[in-house]
């Protein structure tokens, strides 16, 4: 059995609208094993993902299309621990996990690069799936010929923390929201802040953060989607964060802290716990590895 270990991703970081994202300690899981069976089985989802549509699958048959390997039958079993459709790279986990799973299995023949390439040609944007497969923070560049990463790992002076609705918020409807034109001053405030963001992270500099974190190419429309945003925002601001953010396409808002607040975690979850009980408050560590695989009989 080929076990496929991908962390679950937080995109744009504010400012870095389709170019950013960090990778956690919260890892969905993906077995692969091929089989004599001449069938396809899917096991650990909902009935309705276990067909021809699974998205680990159907990012197994890329891998598979490329390289011309027929696979006899195929057993996939998924360990799901990201939250789905959250903002914090479901998809991607399914995508690099089944890319990863689809090369181990047929010998690897495909290089890191070339199944980034695939990552990003299905996911549409390479922000989610670059930390998927290389852990730290990622900054990377989608274009149709060529993508391009940077990594560093993430800076040791900061925690992490997701607050995460009970509602769900489909990206596609996220990106909608967004209008096809924006102001040129807008791009121009977003350029310095995605740069300081970036380098404040893998530098360690959190008086910058916050400042660098705002947003005007994304947030201000899709705040509106997410309700109660203002006021997680806000709480966690007095309570000291260096900065929030939507997390992704949303809803989840990501919190960023100043270890040194040491008292920033147990605040925050308490008000959490008493005003919005139904939503879930995780202290996220950064993974700074990436994707990992091993095989076991
Ligand atoms: N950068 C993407 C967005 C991340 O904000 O729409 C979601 O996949």
């Amino acid at each position: 059995m080929i076990r496929v270990r991908v962390p679950a991703t937080s995109a744009n970081i504010g400012p870095g609208f389709d170019a950013f994202g960090m990778a956690f300690e919260l890892y969905n899981i993906f077995s692969f094993e091929e089989r004599d069976t001449g069938k396809l089985t899917i096991r650990g989802v909902a009935k309705k993902y276990q067909g021809k549509s699974n998205l680990v699958y159907k990012a197994m048959l890329k891998v598979f299309n490329k390289v011309g390997y027929k696979p006899k039958g195929l057993y996939i079993y998924s360990d799901v621990n990201v939250p789905v459709s959250r903002g914090l790279g479901s998809s991607a986990t399914c995508i690099v996990g089944g890319l990863v799973g689809a090369n181990v299995l047929c010998g690897a023949p495909l290089t890191g690069q070339e199944l980034f390439d695939l990552a990003v040609e299905m996911e549409g944007h390479p922000d989610n799936v670059a930390p998927a497969m290389f852990g730290g923070l990622v900054v990377s560049i989608g274009t149709r010929e060529e993508n391009f990463y940077i990594k560093k790992p993430v800076a040791p002076q900061f925690d992490f923390y997701a607050a995460i609705p009970d509602f769900t918020l489909p990206t596609i409807e996220a990106r909608r929201a967004i209008p096809k034109k924006i102001y040129h001053k807008d791009a121009a405030f977003n350029v310095s802040r995605a740069s300081m963001t970036y380098l404040a992270l893998a530098d360690g500099l959190p008086d910058i953060l916050k400042e660098s974190m705002k947003d005007k190419l994304h947030q201000p429309y899709r705040i509106p989607l997410i309700d109660h945003y203002d006021e997680v925002h806000s709480t966690a601001e007095g309570f000291g964060a260096l900065g929030s953010c939507i997390s992704g396409a949303g809803p989840t808002i990501l919190i960023v802290c100043d270890k040194k607040n040491h008292r920033f975690e147990a605040e925050m979850s308490r008000w959490m716990a008493e005003t919005l009980p139904q939503w879930q408050f995780l202290k996220l560590i950064p993974d700074n590895t990436g994707v990992c695989t091993d095989q076991h009989s």
